[in-house]
């Protein structure tokens, strides 16, 4: 990722002359001082920033898929939680033309993915602010060599946005941390005959001057890397189940590379590579699963946390991930190349709905609250349909894992193994394990409880251990010791 060297805008603020110093002191708030550059996150310093909370950001963007140019306007909604003289935003790369707090130019400074604004006045604690910034660019893709691309991407005909947990910042200004979520409205203005998908419910499309302008609204907050972005030729369907309104787009020159059956004669030469064929009839037969799977997951988890659903697969073959943006997920087209696959992905994605997008993280070492709730949902769904049971799930990983996977320390794995196939894997065998040490009636109040009482919040690992403890009415200490933080593999009970 490419980081611009500081710039200094050249406005005078003459702080002196501003009677607010005064005021934020008689308020008690202390006098003005800049938040901090981070949210404190230990993994990432300066993820998030200190000072503020974001209530909304308001996006008014234009995408060229021509010349891959981003530009327009970001709206945030914010309230300062200590006296500010100065704050920081998240933003990488994109040249800022204009940017106003309250109505007046702000001056501004960038480096290492910071933007710190200085506003012409200090900000009381508790006072509702505006900040709006006009920009424009061309969004730089993240590459890494085991997922190969995320964050914004340029695709054949558009660009789609999936990442975690650095993503926002490279295509909008945010208090880029899931601590802080807000809620979202995106206009995507896009050539005429293209579409524009993000996160929540549609409001609106207007053309005019050949740009159609696609109007969503996303009405429960989120953090800032749930938002997605997805521009480009989409099969658009819109339909209600279960009083949850859902949106799916599919790109219809998706393709991926089918599953090979394995080698009847293993010693016979490997077939030639299967040349991909088109997945769209199995990326539409696995989204009309969704309102099913959602009804699955609310029969173990209560009630779905949000108003709207669907999802969005792009023809971009390179991509070989999935991600759980907030009511719309975006999955990769080569999970559809298998049958079992196609469905489970989707029954993960939808179960970070509860945990991950509802329940969030308030730091990002506690990743396997939303990875091992997930993949153990798979688990609870492959039994249900009678393809494994979770038991037998466990056990084959147990018995085949190699020694490697077991040193991975799932509750605080480090930035490095944020993703780590153990976050998911273990994660789920340590929430089946705490359900055969507190049977059933225990374990299934205590997922439910975890995403209903805790919906809306950022959470840590303790808090679910705690809350484990306390339905359970019995120390478990010894589990989750060997299961999240112990670096081998846990003897059975
Ligand atoms: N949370 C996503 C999922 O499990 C995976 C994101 C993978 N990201 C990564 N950097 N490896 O569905
Ligand atoms: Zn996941």
């Amino acid at each position: 990722m490419t980081r611009r060297p500081a710039v200094l805008m050249a406005t005078t603020v003459l702080v002196g002359l501003v009677p607010a110093t005064a005021n934020a002191e008689e308020e008690g708030g202390g006098p003005p001082s800049p938040g901090a550059p981070g949210i404190g996150d230990p993994y990432y310093p300066l993820d998030g920033n200190g000072g503020y909370d974001v209530e909304h950001y308001d996006l008014d963007l234009r995408y060229d898929p021509g010349t891959d140019v981003l530009s327009g306007t970001a709206t945030i909604e914010a309230e300062a939680t200590q006296a500010l003289s100065a704050f920081n935003l998240d933003f990488v790369g994109l040249d800022v033309s204009e940017l106003t707090v309250d109505g007046r130019p702000a001056t501004y400074t960038r480096a290492e993915g910071e933007l710190t604004v200085t506003p012409e006045r200090p900000l009381r604690e508790e006072h509702a602010f505006e900040v709006v910034v006009t920009y424009s660019g061309v969004p730089a893709t993240i590459q890494d060599p085991l997922i190969g691309p995320s964050g914004f991407i340029h695709t054949d005909d558009g660009a789609l946005v999936i990442g975690e947990p650095d993503v926002a910042a490279t295509w909008f200004p945010a208090n880029d941390h899931p601590l802080d979520a807000a809620t979202v409205d995106v206009a995507i203005a896009v050539p005429e005959g293209l579409e524009g998908i993000s996160n929540g419910a549609l409001e609106d499309a207007a053309t005019e001057d050949g740009w159609t302008t696609w109007a969503w609204e996303a009405e429960e907050p989120m953090a800032p890397y749930l938002v997605t972005l997805a521009v480009g030729e989409f099969e658009v369907s819109e339909y209600e189940a279960d009083g949850i309104r859902f949106w799916d787009a599919i790109d219809l020159d998706t393709t991926a590379v089918p599953f090979l059956p394995p080698p009847e004669d293993p010693a016979a030469p490997p077939p030639p590579a299967p040349e991909p064929v088109s997945v769209v009839d199995q990326v539409r037969a696995a989204l009309a699963r969704q309102p099913e799977i959602i009804g699955f997951l609310s029969g173990v988890f209560g009630p779905y946390p949000f108003s709207t659903s669907g999802g969005i697969v792009d023809a971009v073959p390179e991509l070989r991930f999935a991600l759980e943006n907030q009511t719309r997920p975006v999955y990769a087209p080569g999970f559809f190349a298998d049958p079992v696959l196609a469905d489970t992905v989707v029954v993960h994605e939808l179960a970070h709905q509860w945990y991950g997008d509802s329940v969030r993280l308030a730091a990002w070492q506690h990743t396997w609250l939303n990875e091992g709730f997930a993949t153990y949902a798979e688990w609870l769904w492959l039994e249900q349909e009678g393809v494994a049971t979770a038991q037998e799930q466990f056990d084959a990983i147990y018995t085949g894992a190699p020694p490697e996977f077991w040193q991975v320390v799932i509750g605080d794995p480090g930035p490095g193994a944020l993703f780590d196939i153990a976050v998911y894997f273990r994660g789920a065998m340590a929430v089946h394990t705490l359900r055969q040490v507190v049977g059933d009636t225990a374990f299934f109040q205590i997922v439910e409880e975890w995403a209903t009482s805790r919906a809306g919040e950022a959470v840590t690992t303790d808090e679910f251990t705690a809350l484990a403890e306390e339905l359970a009415g019995r120390d478990l200490d010894d589990l989750f010791q060997a299961w999240l933080f112990t670096p081998e593999r846990p003897a059975l009970g």
